[in-house]
């Protein structure tokens, strides 16, 4: 389960050589957020991994709980964003949410559950967590992720003390698989190497939006980034929705959708 990815060779490497997706996801979750900034509302961030994104998130001003399932990541999360209210261990679907005014998550973390009613449990979790008036902003694998990197070659990468080789593969159309191999040498100049097998849940993003409607969020979108600007990779997909604010009318309090714009 989540608590086995990304162990400590790993979670260093997605530190110092994969941040760009969650610096390309950033302006678009910080424009969406711009509302909870203002009355200083608290952001729950689930997979922060080592802080890509939550670090542009306490730039901005934000209250964060950002969390992840990975105790090494975790730990790197706390060293690079001191800025965050708690960064802490959270493993989707089942440990509780605490409340908050979003709910952010990027680089696919619920694609790392094991099947698609589990990421419908976690989306439940999600919509129950987010306080009215308040913000969902996550992305995840549609199945249209498969053909889109059907044949797709292993690549390597390197940094100053490590290198990664990756391989891909699809066995089936729920189900995308990356082989991992990290190399990180040694202090006396020779390697050692850990392997990790990242087993992805591709689901039909238009339903699992439909469920996170039926729990009550409004505006519900789904779309190729969390702004206009932003075109992620084919496949994965940015879900965005708004839990309706209770405004007081003449028959008591009602539900009234809120956006960026109210
Ligand atoms: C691809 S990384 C993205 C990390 C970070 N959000 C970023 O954009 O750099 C996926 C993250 O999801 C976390 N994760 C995997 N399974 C999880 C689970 N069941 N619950 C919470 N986090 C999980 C991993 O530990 C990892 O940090």
């Amino acid at each position: 389960m989540g608590a086995n990815y990304y162990r400590s060779a790993l979670a260093r490497v997605h530190h110092e050589g994969f941040a760009g997706h969650a610096d390309a996801c950033a302006p678009g979750i910080l424009a969406r957020l711009a509302p909870v900034r203002e009355r200083g509302g608290l952001v729950l961030e689930l997979g922060c991994g080592s802080g890509a994104l939550t670090r542009h998130l306490v730039a901005a001003g934000h209250r964060v709980v950002a969390t992840d399932a990975s105790p090494a990541m975790v730990a790197l999360a706390r060293e690079a964003v001191p800025g965050a209210e708690a960064v802490r261990r959270l493993t989707l679907p089942d440990d509780p949410l605490p409340a908050a005014d979003a709910v952010v998550s990027v680089g696919h973390v619920l694609s790392y559950l094991p099947d698609v009613p589990s990421v419908a449990r976690a989306l439940r979790a999600v919509a129950a967590a987010v306080r009215p008036g308040g913000v969902v902003a996550v992305d995840l694998l549609d199945r249209a992720y498969r053909a889109a990197r059907a044949g797709k070659q292993p690549v390597a990468a390197f940094g100053g003390d490590w290198a990664v080789l990756i391989a891909f593969a699809s066995p089936d159309p729920e189900t995308y698989v990356r082989d991992i191999a990290t190399f990180m040498r040694n202090a006396d100049g020779t390697w050692r190497r850990d392997d990790e097998r990242h087993v992805n849940v591709l689901v039909d993003a238009a339903e699992v939006s439909g469920r996170l409607a039926a729990e009550g969020l409004v505006d519900v979108e789904v779309a190729r980034g969390f702004d206009e600007r932003q075109v992620m990779e084919e496949g994965l997909v940015a879900i965005i929705g708004v839990r309706r604010h209770a405004v007081k009318t003449g028959r008591g309090f009602e539900p009234r959708a809120v956006t960026n714009s109210s």
